[in-house]
């Protein structure tokens, strides 16, 4: 069989640059419990049920948080805004536990994982299976408390940089003629195009 011209044999680096084109969320996933309170940065989080609400995250089996994760069944989800950007460098590895923790102001929603206070959405959550995959272990997450908060831009990460997602500006504010109330399941109307920046 012959390749198409951009297709190359799978090796990781491949597969790796090819995720690396997936522009990705940015959180911080924390727990706290009798093995200890430890967090790292993940992108690798995705819904997958919300009956009842459950979200899966990827853990690298080699990280020095995984030990924390294996021995305690809580679990904190962090989603973080554009000014989150140097708390997600230090949760993102070679710092020791204190210090990324001593980098934000954290409250407990539920269940004993600390959550950034001011993270775009948290999502306290308990482990309730477990799967290894390779180098990773997948943790599904049964989530048991949520909270939003501000107006902040998102954080995003893409092709190895910190990037931010601005945030659309609320229907009310924008210079729009009215319109007939939005069917649900509608396509939103169009928000003034803004560029996606850089952090
Ligand atoms: C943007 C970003 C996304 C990451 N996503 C994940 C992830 O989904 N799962 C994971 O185990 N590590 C992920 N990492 C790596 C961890 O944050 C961390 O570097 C790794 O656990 C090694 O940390 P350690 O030095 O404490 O062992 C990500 C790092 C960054 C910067």
């Amino acid at each position: 069989m012959t390749l198409p011209e951009s297709a190359v044999p799978l090796d990781a680096s491949a597969y790796r640059a090819a995720m690396a084109r997936l522009a990705s969320a940015v959180h911080l996933i924390t727990t706290d419990g009798p093995a200890g309170r430890a967090g790292f940065t993940a992108s690798a989080v995705c819904s997958v049920s919300d009956a009842p609400p459950t979200l899966l995250v990827c853990v690298n089996r080699a990280s020095s948080a995984y030990a924390a994760f294996c021995g305690n069944d809580s679990l904190g989800v962090s989603t973080l805004g554009a000014e989150h950007e140097a708390v997600a460098g230090l949760f993102g590895g070679r710092t020791p536990m204190e210090a990324r923790f001593a980098a934000g102001t954290w409250r407990n929603l539920a269940g004993g994982a600390p959550t950034l206070a001011d993270a775009l959405a948290s999502f306290a959550c308990r482990i309730v299976g477990r799967h290894t995959v390779g180098s990773h272990e997948v943790l599904y997450c049964a989530v048991e408390a949520v909270a939003v908060s501000g107006e902040a831009d998102a954080l995003l990460y893409s092709e190895h940089r910190y990037r931010t997602l601005p945030r659309l500006l609320p229907i009310s504010a924008a210079a729009e003629p009215a319109r007939a109330p939005r069917a649900v399941g509608a396509r939103p109307a169009e928000a003034a195009p803004r560029a996606l920046r850089s952090a």
